[in-house]
C-alpha cells in the first residue's frame, strides 16, 4: 500500500538490510509514541483547497544564510548513515547536491567529513553534538572549517541517550549484539557484499580521525556513551560561538521559552525537532510545537523543522505552520538504504513534485505564500 513517498522505501529498504540497521532508524524512544504522532500529527493537517488561480508558474525555490535551495529542504544528520549504503554519507550528499539541496553531515558519520565535502561541489553542513571531550570537538570543528562547511548544527536534545528497547531486541546494543548482527548479515547478502565488505572501513570517521586509532564500531558507540556531557547549558554555546563564524542552528527546541532563549543567545537558527521521536517519548509531536514556536520567534531567527516528515506534501505543511527549511531523516534512510544516491535522488524528485502539486492546489506561487491561509485553521491543533 502506498502512502507517501516514503513508505515503499521503507519496505524495500526493511528487505535488503539487516535487521539491527532497519531498527535503528526506524524505531523511537521507549514506547515510541511520540515517534508514531509524529507523523499522524503533521498528515492530520489539513490543506486548504484553492482553485482558478492561474497556478501556471510557480517556484520552490528558497534562501537559507544566503545559500540557495532549489526547495525549502535539506537533509537531516543521521549517525551511522554510512552503514545503510556503500559509503552512504557520500551518496546521498551526490544525491543531495544533484537536487539542490544541502546535505548535513553528523558528527558520528561512517565516513569523515573532508571524505563527504570533497566529493561535491556544495558546501556540506555539518552537525555537532556537545561532548565531554572538548579537544574534539576543537578537532572536528577545525576540520570542518578547513572542509569549506559554513553551516554548523548544533544539537542540543541529547544530554543523555534516549532508551531504544528495539535496539536491544535487534542486536543493535546487547551482549547477543555482535552475533546476531554476523548472523542477519548472512541472511542479507547484497547488503554484506556491497556495504558489509566493500563500504570499509566501518568506524566513525570523524572520531577516527582525531583518535588515531581505528577499531571496532562497538568501541567507538561505547567512547560516544561515555562522552554525552549531561552538564550541558547556554554558557557552553558561547563556546562554541567563539569557534564559529558562520551561521549556528540549535537543533532540538520544542518549546517556546527555549526558542525565545536562542533568540537572546543569538543563534542564527533553531531545529524544531524532537529527534525524529528518539529521545524523550511522550513529548509533543513536532506538529504539535511548530505554530506556539514560530508565533513567538517568527522573524527573530530562521526557522527549521523536521519529525515525521514523510512527503511533500508534509514539507508544505511545516513551512505554512512557520518553518523556513524541512529537514527530512528517516525518509532519506530508506531510500538510501533500498537505492543508494539514485534513490535519495528519487525520493527528493517525487517531494519535488509532491509540494507543486500541494502548492498549485493552496493557490501559492512560491514559498513565501506558504503561510497559515494555507491551513484549514481548525485542524491545527498548537499545544
Ligand atoms: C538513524 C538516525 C540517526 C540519527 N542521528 C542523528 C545525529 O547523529 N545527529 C542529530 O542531530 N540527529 C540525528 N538524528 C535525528 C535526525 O537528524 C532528525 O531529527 C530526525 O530523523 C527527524 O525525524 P524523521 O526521521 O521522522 O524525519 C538521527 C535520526 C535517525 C533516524
Amino acid at each position: 500500500m502506498i502512502i507517501s513517498a516514503s513508505t515503499d522505501y521503507r519496505e524495500a529498504a526493511k528487505r535488503r538490510i539487516p535487521p539491527f540497521l532497519f531498527h535503528y532508524a526506524d524505531g523511537g524512544a521507549y514506547a515510541e509514541h511520540t515517534l508514531r504522532r509524529n507523523v499522524e500529527d503533521l498528515a492530520g493537517i489539513a490543506l486548504r483547497q484553492r482553485v482558478l488561480k492561474d497556478m501556471s508558474s510557480l517556484s520552490l525555490e528558497a534562501e537559507l544564510f544566503g545559500e540557495k535551495l532549489a526547495m525549502p529542504i535539506a537533509l537531516a544528520p543521521v549517525g551511522l548513515a554510512g552503514m545503510y549504503a556503500r559509503r552512504g554519507e557520500v551518496q546521498a550528499a551526490r544525491a543531495a547536491a544533484s537536487k539542490g539541496v544541502p546535505f548535513t553531515l553528523s558528527t558520528v558519520s561512517v565516513c569523515p567529513i573532508d571524505e563527504v565535502a570533497s566529493s561535491i561541489d556544495r558546501p556540506i553542513w555539518f552537525q555537532l553534538y556537545v561532548l565531554k571531550d572538548r579537544g574534539f570537538m576543537k578537532h572536528v570543528l577545525e576540520r570542518a572549517k578547513a572542509a569549506g562547511v559554513k553551516t554548523l548544527i548544533f544539537t542540543v536534545d541529547m544530554p543523555v541517550p534516549g532508551a531504544r528497547y528495539r535496539d536491544a531486541h535487534s542486536g543493535m546494543s546487547g551482549k547477543r549484539g555482535p552475533m546476531k548482527r554476523v548472523l542477519q548479515a548472512a541472511l542479507h547478502p547484497l547488503w554484506a557484499w556491497d556495504v558489509g565488505i566493500h563500504g570499509r572501513p566501518h568506524d566513525l570517521g570523524n572520531v577516527s580521525d582525531y583518535r588515531g586509532k581505528p577499531t571496532k564500531l562497538e568501541d567507538y558507540i561505547a567512547w560516544l556513551g561515555d562522552n554525552f556531557d549531561p552538564s550541558i547549558s547556554w554558557k557552553d554555546l558561547d563556546w562554541i560561538r567563539e569557534q564559529w563564524d558562520g551561521p549556528m542552528i540549535i537543533k532540538g527546541i520544542l518549546d517556546a521559552e527555549d526558542a525565545r532563549d536562542a533568540v537572546r543567545f543569538g543563534a542564527d537558527g533553531i531545529v524544531v525537532s524532537n529527534h525524529g521521536g528518539r529521545q524523550l517519548d511522550g513529548v509533543l509531536s513536532t506538529a504539535r510545537a511548530l505554530p506556539a514556536i514560530a508565533d513567538a520567534v517568527q522573524g527573530d531567527l530562521a526557522i527549521l523543522a523536521d519529525s515525521g516528515v514523510r512527503s511533500g506534501l508534509d514539507v508544505v505543511r511545516m513551512i505554512a505552520m512557520g518553518a523556513d527549511t524541512v529537514l527530512i531523516g528517516r525518509a532519506f534512510i530508506y531510500a538510501l538504504a533500498t537505492a543508494g544516491e539514485a534513490g535519495v535522488a528519487h525520493l527528493l524528485d517525487l517531494f519535488e513534485k509532491e509540494m507543486r502539486v500541494a502548492m498549485t492546489l493552496t493557490g501559492a506561487r512560491s514559498i513565501a505564500d506558504l503561510g497559515s491561509g494555507s491551513l484549514v485553521p481548525d485542524s491545527i491543533r498548537g499545544a
